[in-house]
């Protein structure tokens, strides 16, 4: 799809008319019928025809609570009835502000992701070009919208492919184009050379598996200074199929998506080097296959780390926490960002505690605790703050190593999983840990089955643009 501004709206062609719940009046001038069977709520739709049978389609932006989530309303109308669209349709967008009018244009680029991907026959990509029409100068939404929206698609396109594609080399591969394309940097460490350098934690993790780990490190840099504002570490197990702490086989398939916190890195770092951003930015992504084998590591283990740390295995399904201590070390060592922050689907006790509907968010900084919190309800990726308090240290403490990987409780999971993260970042005072295994990955009205939501692209994109300086 292709966006363009328009000051004035053609009534004769078709147009999408937004109006807000109970609020017909504001759009009055345009109605070819004085009562359409339509109030307004969030995320309806009705078809009118107009005086030359033109299409106009009346969208419920629902209470102003909703505004948040306007994506959904585009979205939806877009994926339902684009295909009966002429080459061009108008958008009424006199009453939207900018930041809406972005929302509207990443709705309409959700609706063209293709879920589809590995079918024999594939949909054509659809052609249209949407015109906002309205007297604001709106350039910058537009460009912002398409970048975001295709952004938001590539990750989903990576979380919903098949393991046995979407191999720890793959995602590499992945990054390597992605550089290419928006011109970053893109350093891929592979096996021999993580060895070389002492991430034992990634390699114990990726032991078992034909498909070798591997650590993406990503990196723009427009500024004149050295020194890294933001890093974002990412846990991608590409299968996590728990190791020989075996998980069932119900919904096992699903573990193809563990690697949600690894595709938000690659995709928001893409999506800050397309926006220009001024912010050194750099990303890490710690990915393996978490295979059952007879190299596999094994509960009882004792492995080393790239922080010099001994870890005791009581799961090989706690193994994300692994991958994401060295990337974490790796990052507090080398990187020396100003903030830090890593994301993963690391816990099911997260999605036992909020669900669908929020991330759980860790931090001692109440700062960033602050302004991720507003930013998630501003793009309807919400976060729920999770305790980090001492006491649950001890769960941690290990007879033989320095720590271990998990209490053999399962109580309080997700912080245990954090405050397990925590020991990994030399106290670094501006870390943040997501916990999104809840909200990367789930049921909706596009699919038949669960897949990737594309959650936390907007989250993190806002959370650094409310860096750049
Ligand atoms: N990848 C899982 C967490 C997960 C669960 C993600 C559900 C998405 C949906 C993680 O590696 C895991 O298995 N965690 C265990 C840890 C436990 C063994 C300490 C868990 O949460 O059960
Ligand atoms: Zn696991
Ligand atoms: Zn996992």
């Amino acid at each position: 799809m292709t966006y363009k501004h328009t000051k004035s709206l053609d009534v004769l062609q078709d147009f999408i008319l937004p109006c807000r719940k109970d609020n017909l009046d504001a759009i009055k001038e345009f109605l070819p019928i004085d009562k359409p069977d339509f109030d307004g709520s969030f995320s309806t739709y009705q078809l009118l025809y107009g005086k030359e049978g033109n299409r106009i389609y009346l969208i419920g932006l629902g209470e102003e609570k909703e505004l948040v989530k306007l994506e959904e309303t585009f979205r939806k109308l877009a994926f339902e009835t684009q295909k009966h669209w002429d080459k061009t349709i108008q958008v009424y967008a006199e009453d939207l502000s900018e930041d809406q009018i972005k929302k509207a244009v990443i709705g309409f680029e959700m609706a063209q992701y293709q879920i589809g991907e590995y079918k024999s026959e594939i949909k054509k990509d659809q052609k249209t070009v949407v015109s906002f029409s309205s007297s604001k100068t709106i350039k910058k939404s537009l460009d912002e919208g398409k970048f975001t929206g295709e952004t938001i698609n590539k990750i989903k396109a990576l979380v919903d492919a098949p393991p046995n594609i979407k191999t720890p080399e793959f995602l590499g591969k992945w990054a390597k184009k992605s550089a290419k394309e928006a011109d970053y940097k893109c350093t891929v460490l592979k096996e021999k050379e993580l060895e070389k350098k002492g991430f034992d934690a990634v390699l114990s993790v990726g032991k078992g598996s034909v498909n070798k780990p591997v650590v993406i490190i990503t990196e723009y840099t427009p500024k004149k200074t050295k020194k890294v504002d933001i890093t974002l570490v990412g846990k991608g197990i590409t299968f996590d199929s728990g190791g020989l702490s075996i998980k069932p086989s119900t919904n096992l398939h699903y573990m193809k998506s563990d690697m949600g916190g690894a595709a938000v890195v690659l995709g928001v770092v893409e999506l800050v080097a397309k926006l220009k951003l001024n912010i050194n930015i750099v990303g890490v992504v710690c990915s393996a296959e978490n295979a059952v084998d007879a190299e596999s590591y094994r509960p009882g283990d004792v492995i080393n780390s790239y922080s010099g740390k001994t870890i005791e295995i009581i799961d090989t399904d706690a193994e994300g926490r692994l991958v994401l201590a060295d990337g974490l070390s790796y990052a507090v060592k080398k990187i020396k960002p100003e903030y830090l922050i890593d994301l993963a689907t690391l816990t099911g006790s997260v999605v036992r505690t909020l669900g669908y509907h929020a991330a759980g968010m860790f931090t001692n900084n109440e700062e960033m605790a602050k302004t991720t919190s507003d930013i998630g309800y501003k793009v309807h990726e919400r976060v729920w703050q999770l305790p980090m308090f001492e006491d649950y240290e001890s769960d941690l403490h290990s007879d033989i190593a320095d720590i271990r990987n998990f209490s053999g409780n399962p109580l309080a999971g997700a912080t245990n999983a954090a405050k397990f993260l925590e020991a990994f970042t030399e106290d670094h005072e501006k870390w943040m840990h997501l916990d999104i295994a809840g909200v990367s990955f789930g049921s909706s009205p596009y699919a038949k089955m669960k897949s990737a939501s594309g959650y936390g692209i907007q989250l993190i994109t806002e959370f650094i643009k409310s860096k750049v300086s």
